[in-house]
């Protein structure tokens, strides 16, 4: 390739600004100099600001059981991490914590627990079908892993309206190293169904996972472009000391924060987290990623006395917090981010 041809950032940045979901320029953008990525930063943000505004959705985050059939590398709750305590939450704490999460004003709830089958279409359903009766203009999102069409339909038509399923990589075979016994494929069909079924969806993947390179995140990019999920959620790798990947080091900041900035600009109506893995790397980690794109925060209101105990990954922020101080937190950063609260669920605007 001569000089000429070569990618430049105006280049890549008119291709994904046109939805492109180019290769080269997406790599581009994932390594280029600091000072293009400010550009890149400043970008995201001014889209973020002109197409969604200045609101902040929060999702009240339960984590209801940290019981998990899966073997997931990189995951703390993994099957095989038998020094791990487990816990359920039950029907009266998980409707204690989503009238915390209502009476702190958020409309949407997010369940969120390891593959627990214990948990099935039925119980879990009367939970999501008390929870929706109680409070009716709230939302409800599923994130408890891959389960059967007709698991997926029972939460449907109890009221649940959304369904988190990262991705997590979007490379089959690194996939399937990380994630012994199950396939990527599968996975995308799982997330197919569930949009099939009626759901709002969301995916994703982590930055940094051991075996990730940079052209497996073009392709978690790309493939997030081609799902065109409601949601995506970003988060770096955090090694946990009690799985095989505990000696690895942490995924990258700066490469997440362009992951999200080139997110936004790609898909510029999808809801994007500012997770807490972000936050638990650096104090101002969800900051940060409110100023290039991201628009939604996921505070927890699991009961202080099990947090700890959900650990995909060790120190999480927020595990030694109890519901008033992890809201006051959130509040506070929201007031330094210069933003406002959304006062109703924010469903997904993927169709405007
Ligand atoms: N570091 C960062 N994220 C992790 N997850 C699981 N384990 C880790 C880890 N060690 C993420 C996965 C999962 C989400 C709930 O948490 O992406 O989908
Ligand atoms: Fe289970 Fe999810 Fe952890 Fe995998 S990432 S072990 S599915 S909780």
């Amino acid at each position: 390739m001569d000089k000429e041809d070569r990618m430049d950032y105006q280049q890549a940045i008119e291709l994904i600004k046109n939805n492109c979901p180019d290769k080269e320029a997406i790599k581009y953008l994932l390594m280029t100099s600091a000072d293009e990525a400010e550009k890149l930063f400043a970008l995201a943000n001014r889209v973020r600001q002109e197409k969604l505004g200045d609101e902040i959705h929060l999702r009240g985050l339960i984590e209801f059981s940290s019981h998990c059939n899966n073997d997931c590398l990189y995951c703390g709750l993994r099957v095989s991490n038998v020094s791990q305590e487990r816990y359920r939450l039950s029907y009266e704490e998980i409707l204690a914590a989503g009238a915390v999460a209502y009476d702190f004003g958020y409309r949407t709830l997010v369940l969120q627990a390891g593959e627990d089958l214990f948990f099935d279409g039925e119980y879990l359903g009367k939970i999501i079908k008390d929870i929706k009766n109680k409070f009716k203009d709230i939302a409800i999102t599923i994130s408890a892993g891959v389960r059967t069409r007709a698991t997926y339909e029972k939460w449907f038509d109890a009221g649940a309206d959304r369904y988190l399923m990262r991705h997590e990589t979007a490379n089959e075979e690194l996939f399937r190293n990380l994630r012994p016994g199950t396939t990527l494929s599968e996975r995308i069909n799982n997330l197919l169904i569930l949009r099939e079924v009626g759901f709002q969806i969301g995916t994703g993947n982590m930055v940094g996972v051991p075996g990730q390179t940079m052209d497996i995140l073009v392709e978690d990019i790309c493939l997030l472009h081609q799902l065109q999920p409601d949601m995506v959620g970003i988060g770096p790798f955090i090694p946990h000391d009690d799985t095989p990947l505990g000696k690895h080091s942490h995924g990258s900041i700066d490469l997440t924060l362009r992951e999200l900035a080139i997110i936004r600009i790609l898909l510029p109506y999808v809801h994007l987290p500012a997770t807490t893995a972000l936050a638990t790397l650096a104090k101002d980690g969800q900051l940060r990623a409110l100023n290039v794109g991201a628009n939604v925060i996921m505070p927890n209101v699991t009961p202080t006395e099990v947090r700890a105990l959900y650990s995909i990954y060790p120190e999480k922020a927020g595990s030694r917090e109890n519901s008033v101080s992890t809201h006051s937190r959130i509040i506070e950063l929201i007031k330094t981010a210069n933003r406002t609260i959304a006062e109703h669920r924010g469903d997904s605007l993927r169709t405007k």
